[in-house]
């Protein structure tokens, strides 16, 4: 059986995911099991591949079951009665400040934005779902299923929570068929540390940029979800707490080689970043936000937060930097405008040169240097932006 299967008649459900206490009882809720009735096209999209969209991950679970957190344990006991003490539970659901929108009436590039940013956070937030649910499940290490299982409640209550927005604009992810039929892939548990981490912080810093900025402008604020965006980033920030902990369990994994490894996943991460958002102009122009800025601000604050525990952190005020992000932005832009063209194989040369200016532009900020960091003793911070 699988975990959406229809339940029997005598078995009984919480209404919404947002009030469940684990991640097995929030797919059970009745806005996981709406989810079923899914619409294609949304479904199509999150399951699509490609170096930009969200992936799901699998990896060697055994090797994640052996860690030892007694390096870390003082500060690991207080994170997971942190995370035990659940001050999000039923947060995440609609209430009497969730405004009505007319999706009917929204600016159809706008409507088609924003229904593709709800569509690949919710993909995003699922992924770390079926991870951190399928590590819980494969364990028998009590710290380390303890830990997922807590990270995986709190990402279902996330993605439920995005669904029920997208369902307002008719549109719903089928959540089971995406755990059956996309494509996981394998990383190595230290490269699910660095992506993880990284999209944990940068998670955070996006959300937490976003609250603030409309806390500031709130005539901006087009759609109510982001008024649960504070909360919602302080889960993020401590799942990446939780990361840099198990990191630090073993000091190999931020040093030598794994240092080039770590400054290639920033890289990676920040690149893929600034590419997806100038894919949505209209998006930020209804947020009054300046893609430019935004992205600075995010990578300063990740930048900064990720001194907790990683050896270095990139050069983000570089000449070198914006200018080839911009380069690597452009090219991907004619490389996906070549991909539409009717004629393939005439819009081949065309494709081959962006690609060739992708990957030159992504060398280019491989080779800018990075800048050293001592990592300090203690790990712990505080959401404090
Ligand atoms: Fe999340
Ligand atoms: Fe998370």
């Amino acid at each position: 059986m699988t975990d959406f299967e229809p339940r029997g008649a005598a078995e009984t459900a919480i209404e919404h995911s947002a009030d469940a206490r684990s991640v097995e009882e929030a797919f059970d809720a009745e806005n996981y099991r709406q989810a079923v009735i899914d619409s294609e096209a949304a479904t199509a999209e999150a399951m699509r591949n490609t170096l930009l969209t969200p992936r799901f991950y699998t990896t060697d679970f055994d090797a994640l079951d052996a860690i030892d957190v007694s390096p870390v344990r003082e500060e690991w006991d207080s994170l997971i009665a942190r995370m035990q003490s659940d001050p999000n539970r039923g947060h995440f659901k609609k209430n009497e400040d969730w405004d009505h929108i007319d999706w009917d009436g929204m600016d159809p590039e706008l409507r088609a934005e924003f229904t593709d940013f709800l569509i690949s956070s919710c993909t995003a937030e699922f992924s770390g779902c079926v991870l951190y649910k399928e590590m819980k499940r494969r364990g028998t290490n009590k710290d380390i299923t303890t830990l997922f299982q807590l990270m995986a409640r709190d990402e279902a209550r996330h993605a439920g929570f995005i669904n029920d927005a997208l369902r307002e604009a008719g549109i719903a992810i089928n959540l089971g068929f995406l755990t059956e039929k996309k494509k996981y892939t394998y990383f190595q548990p230290k490269f699910i540390f660095y992506a993880t981490y990284l999209s944990e912080k940068i998670g955070y810093a996006r959300y937490i940029t976003i609250f603030r900025h409309l806390q500031k402008h709130p005539e901006h604020r087009f759609h109510p979800i982001f008024k649960w965006f504070e909360e919602w980033c302080n889960d993020e920030f401590g799942h990446g707490e939780a990361f840099a902990l198990l990191m630090k369990t073993d000091p190999k994994l931020t040093r030598g080689v794994n240092a080039y490894w770590i400054k290639f996943f920033l890289t990676a991460v920040y690149a893929t970043m600034f590419i997806r958002d100038h894919q949505r102009p209209a998006f930020h122009k209804a947020l009054g936000i300046d893609p430019d800025w935004f992205a600075e601000s995010v990578f300063t604050k990740c930048s900064e937060i990720s001194k907790q525990v990683f050896p270095l952190t990139l050069d983000i005020d570089n000449p070198r930097w914006m200018k080839n992000l911009r380069k690597l932005q452009r090219a991907n832009a004619d490389l996906a405008e070549a991909g539409k063209a009717p004629g393939k194989l005439a819009a081949l040369p065309k494709r081959i040169g962006a690609q060739a200016r992708a990957v030159a532009a992504f060398v280019a900020l491989l080779t800018i240097p990075s800048i050293k960091n001592e990592v300090p003793a203690t790990t712990r911070l505080e959401p404090a932006y």
